[in-house]
């Protein structure tokens, strides 16, 4: 099937009571693991590419990995520009083949953000791809920028309808407490979602797709696996799946996951390494990994998206 937008599956989405998982992406295995996974469940799915992601990779590999997939799997698949930083990585992943691109200005102010994401929206909308906006900033790493919790805003539900009106964004991105990484919480530390505002925002923007970034749910096997297997990992917390699971039945109809495909990856090469000293065909330590990531997305398809059957 041709890569699609991700206008109609949102659609779906919202009138369905699921959301639509965001997969990052780097090589093939990865790419293998989830589109595998969707095809099974019968489920729609996002492929995103960061940047960091299209110069490890390389552009051109990326998208002949998705195209590739696209025809191997017979499910809704778009693929996803993650936190473009620029009107330029944007114009880039259009003419490029993308789909659908988020230009993120929330490091700008209002008035900024809202320049910068108009002028993304004109040119995408030309060319037939959809845009995602984002309004609040999520504490965390994503890339080279690193957010302090303390520099964390949530999103303001009083600025989303302005916001939305004045750039013609086609989904938004909300901070409510998700933040990037493996390290969401302190050991101890209550998690916690805003989902009043949530709720607000909801109020504020009826039928609109809602996107929760730093939505790892960070598998605690996983995080054990990493150190039995001689990895260095401090304590790594991430959000409830419970969370997220309502947070899916609610207008939010994208859900970002990165760092939970690291951790299986990484758990099953580990794995693999210190169980098989011999190994040195990289196929044989890749496997598992690709294996790890089809389950992990299959888990997270069943039992936090609510996608399945959805293609
Ligand atoms: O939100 C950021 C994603 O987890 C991508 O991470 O920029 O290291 O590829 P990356
Ligand atoms: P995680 O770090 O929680 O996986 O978030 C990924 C993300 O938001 C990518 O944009
Ligand atoms: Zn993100």
């Amino acid at each position: 099937m041709a890569l699609v937008t991700t206008r109609e599956m949102f659609k779906k989405a919202y009138d369905g009571g699921y959301a639509v998982g965001a997969f990052n992406v780097n090589n093939m295995e990865i790419v293998q693991g989830i589109t595998e996974a969707a095809a099974q469940e019968r489920s729609p799915v996002i492929l995103q590419v960061s940047a960091g992601a299209r110069r490890y990779a390389n552009h051109t590999y990326l998208m002949k990995l998705v195209e590739a997939a696209a025809l191997e799997v017979d499910i809704p698949m778009a693929l996803h520009l993650d936190h473009g930083a620029d009107f330029e990585i944007c114009k880039s992943c259009i003419d490029g083949g993308f789909t659908s691109v988020m230009i993120d200005g929330s490091r700008f102010a209002f008035e900024e953000n809202i320049a910068l994401t108009k002028k993304v929206v004109e040119y995408a909308h030309e060319k037939g791809v959809v845009v995602e906006g984002e309004l609040g900033k999520l504490a965390g790493v994503e890339d080279e920028v690193e957010v302090h919790e303390e520099n964390a805003l949530y999103t303001n539900p009083d600025e989303v309808e302005e916001f939305v009106a004045r750039t013609g964004v086609d989904s938004l991105a909300i901070a409510i407490g998700t933040s990037h990484g493996a390290f969401k919480f302190k050991p101890g530390q209550r998690p916690q979602l805003r989902f009043d505002i949530l709720a607000e925002i909801e109020k504020r923007l009826p039928n609109y797709p809602i996107v929760l970034h730093g939505s790892s749910s960070v598998n605690q096997k996983y995080v054990a696996d990493i150190r039995k297997y001689g990895g260095i990992l401090d304590d790594a917390i991430g959000i409830p799946e419970e969370m997220l699971r309502k947070a899916a039945q609610s207008a939010v109809c994208k859900i970002n996951i990165d760092s939970d495909v690291r951790l299986a990856m990484t758990a099953a090469v580990r794995r693999d390494l210190a169980e098989h000293q011999g190994h040195f065909d990289p196929r044989e330590y890749l496997r598992p990994a690709r294996d790890n990531v089809r389950e992990l997305v299959r888990h997270k398809i069943q039992h936090v998206l609510g996608s399945s059957g959805q293609a």
